[in-house]
């Protein structure tokens, strides 16, 4: 199969960015499509650590070109940065590597201001947003009211459009929020750098994944965050303000559905969140502690500590129909050797009622009590199992139960932070 989506199934964090690592090595073409630089994927690159935002997780494979769609939000005096970043580690030095949507609207710094004051007044009530600017940056896309990349062609009317929204911005930050104004004429001077700097990437990139689906090429279709985060299907209004779904792609990197030939859902062999919302599966004992130490459970993007859980079946199966996936790649199973029993919730139960499936608009998840499967856990390490056969029977079992219960195919686990610490059972391309 040529055109591949790696979706998260969770709420973010799932561990895309080491799969998409692995499957971009067959991959010519990566995708970016919603979202902006709200994601993140930690890479590791010569021993060392190297996060990307806004940029493919693909990047690090000399031969792909990395596609950022008209779906996502781009900041670009963030990407400016990425590409600096990028640049010192020696990659991405050939600028026909990136190609940047026309389309694709830009995240300005009132859009930050307005975020992180917003979420400030909510205090308790707080989303937990990464502060980035990315639910007001579509808000005006919605609005109509966005600069587009394309806006940076015909820099005197990108101006004009600049004057008028920081006039309603920066009264909106002063007058309603009590929060500083954005300096536009610093702003002004920002951009016309990042003019400079960005033009060369412009692109009609849904021309150009037209022309490279056609004649044949592999593309893999990135997506960020995950389904408990969608703005439809997601744990409103706890939720980021695109849509994640694989679907998601058709508009976002403005490819044809009958394009797309299959989708990988992401999910860790445990859960977790950051952020505030629902989360029936949280463990608040201290197992949730050492799990998140073992796991190195602290978001990419903003440092913070990551919530944890149990796998939750219920979500899974949820965000598996949404997607219509095609396998699972399980990330981080060796993070639940020496915890046994395990715990997967196979439902949940509210007012003596079972439920199977999601509640209706998912407003009462944070009143649902998980009803749990008990599984039997395993002592060994995982670190150097390579295939099903050294996995331990516990382990293989756990892997079943999830795909029994999901009814997706297992067709990847993590086994460790390594490269080439995953178990490899069916790789899209390879099909
Ligand atoms: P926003 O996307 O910055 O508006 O944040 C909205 C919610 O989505 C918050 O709970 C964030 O923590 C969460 N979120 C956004 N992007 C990611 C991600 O890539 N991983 C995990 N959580 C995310």
């Amino acid at each position: 199969m040529n055109t591949v989506a790696v979706v998260g199934i969770q709420w973010g964090d799932e561990g895309k960015g080491k799969v998409v690592d692995l499957l971009a090595a067959d991959a010519e073409i990566v995708v970016r499509f919603h979202g902006g630089n709200n994601a993140a994927h930690t890479l590791v690159v010569d021993g060392r650590k190297l996060i990307v935002r806004q940029i493919p997780a693909g990047v690090l494979h000399p031969q792909t070109v990395c596609v950022i769609g008209n779906g996502t939000v781009v900041d670009p005096l963030a990407l400016m940065g990425e590409l600096d970043n990028l640049r010192s580690h020696a990659l991405l030095t050939d600028p026909k590597r990136l190609k940047l949507s026309y389309d694709a609207h830009m995240v300005m710094p009132y859009h930050g201001a307005i975020d992180r004051a917003r979420e400030a007044r909510l205090a308790k009530a707080a989303i937990g947003t990464t502060g980035f600017g990315i639910g007001p940056a579509y808000e005006d896309k919605a609005a109509r009211i966005g600069l587009r990349l394309v806006d940076l062609l015909d820099f005197k009317r990108l101006e004009e459009k600049l004057k008028r929204n920081l006039a309603d911005k920066n009264a909106y930050l002063k007058a309603v929020l009590k929060a500083p104004p954005v300096n536009g004429r610093q702003l002004i001077e920002q951009l016309r750098i990042a003019r400079k700097r960005l033009l060369p990437y412009l692109c009609d990139t849904a021309l150009y994944l037209d022309e490279a689906i056609r004649a044949g090429r592999k593309v893999l279709f990135e997506g960020a965050h995950g389904t408990m985060l969608d703005i439809d299907h997601g744990t409103y209004p706890f939720v980021t303000s695109s849509s994640c779904l694989a679907s998601a792609l058709f508009a976002g990197a403005g490819v044809a559905p009958d394009r797309l030939r299959a989708v990988l859902g992401i999910s860790k062999a445990y859960t977790t969140r950051v952020g505030g919302g629902p989360f029936p599966t949280e463990i608040k004992t201290k197992l949730g502690q050492r799990l998140r130490e073992e796991g190195e459970e602290f978001g990419a993007a903003t440092g913070r500590p990551r919530r944890i859980g149990w796998f939750d079946a219920v979500l899974a199966r949820h965000s598996a129909r949404l997607n219509g996936t095609w396998g699972l790649a399980l990330t981080k199973l060796d993070v639940l050797s020496g915890i046994d029993p395990l715990k997967i919730a196979v439902a949940y139960e509210y007012r003596g009622q079972r439920y199977e499936q999601m509640p209706p608009g998912r407003v009462l998840l944070d009143r649902m009590r998980p009803v749990y499967e008990e599984l039997p856990g395993w002592h060994e390490s995982l670190e150097h199992a390579r295939t099903l056969a050294n996995l331990p029977a516990a382990a293989r079992h756990y892997l079943d139960r999830i795909a029994e219960l999901t009814g997706v195919p297992i067709a990847m686990v993590g086994t460790g932070a390594a490269r080439d610490a995953t178990i490899v059972l069916r790789n899209p391309f390879a099909v």
